[in-house]
């Protein structure tokens, strides 16, 4: 799946940003406070309002501190996805909980420095993981390739029937990197400036699909199910 982050889009026109990427599966809102990220975006109020001008699902990425006192209102809104920072929240899975009983599915995210391991088993309680590829704050930035080992083992225990959960990627995602990301096992792909950058955010979607695909047929060649 690929979910544009509304991050690198015109924020005066945001349902014409939404409009322009119709064919994608999620629109990713980046919620940053000033606190948990040195930016600030967009918070309920935008979401509520952006909610009501797309049919498109809202893939809300909180990254502000006390996740736990907000992100049911995400949900609330209409949000499809409600991640959190595992960074930042004080009981993400009393969280996850309130997410899911909202009426949403619950993410739960790490930043590039975060491992995963010890997290496995809470990811039972959660409907996505969100690996960071940069340090969460600001679009644009240069994709960090060493994330994709936590993605390896994330996937390893999806496989194994362990965990259910979509995969998500979020950060320097674009041509050059979506086949690796792919290749590792990610499901959802976050893009922003890759799509709000180019002529046609609309068309870039579908070649960022395109190229996901071919780099998890690769994925599915290498475990001889191809
Ligand atoms: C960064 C945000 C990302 C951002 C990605 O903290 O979480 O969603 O929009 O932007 P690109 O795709 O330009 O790296
Ligand atoms: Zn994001």
């Amino acid at each position: 799946m690929i979910a544009p982050s509304i991050l690198s889009a015109d924020f005066a026109n945001l349902a014409a940003a939404a409009d322009s990427v119709a064919g994608a599966d999620w629109l990713h809102v980046d919620v940053m406070d000033n606190h948990f990220v040195p930016n600030l975006t967009i918070g309920l109020p935008v979401v509520e309002s952006l909610y009501r001008a797309t049919d498109l699902p809202l893939d809300c990425h909180l990254m502000i501190e006390n996740p736990d006192r907000w992100a049911p209102g995400y949900a609330e809104a209409g949000a499809a996805n409600v991640t959190i920072h595992v960074e930042a929240a004080t009981d993400p899975v009393q969280t996850a909980r309130a997410i899911r009983s909202a009426g949403a599915l619950a993410g739960l995210s790490i930043k590039p420095g975060t491992p995963v391991d010890p997290y496995l088993e809470i990811l039972r309680e959660f409907d996505t993981l969100l690996v960071m590829s940069v340090e969460p704050g600001f679009g644009g930035q240069k994709f960090m390739p060493e994330v994709l080992d936590k993605v390896r083992t994330a996937r390893e225990h999806v496989n194994a029937g362990h965990l259910r959960l979509f995969i998500e990627i979020d950060g320097g995602i674009a041509a050059d990197t979506i086949e690796q990301a792919a290749d590792a096992g990610v499901d959802v792909f976050v893009a922003g400036s890759a799509v709000y950058a180019a002529d046609d955010p609309g068309r870039a979607v579908e070649l960022l699909r395109a190229q996901a695909r071919e780099g998890m047929a690769r994925c599915e060649r290498a475990l001889g199910r191809g």
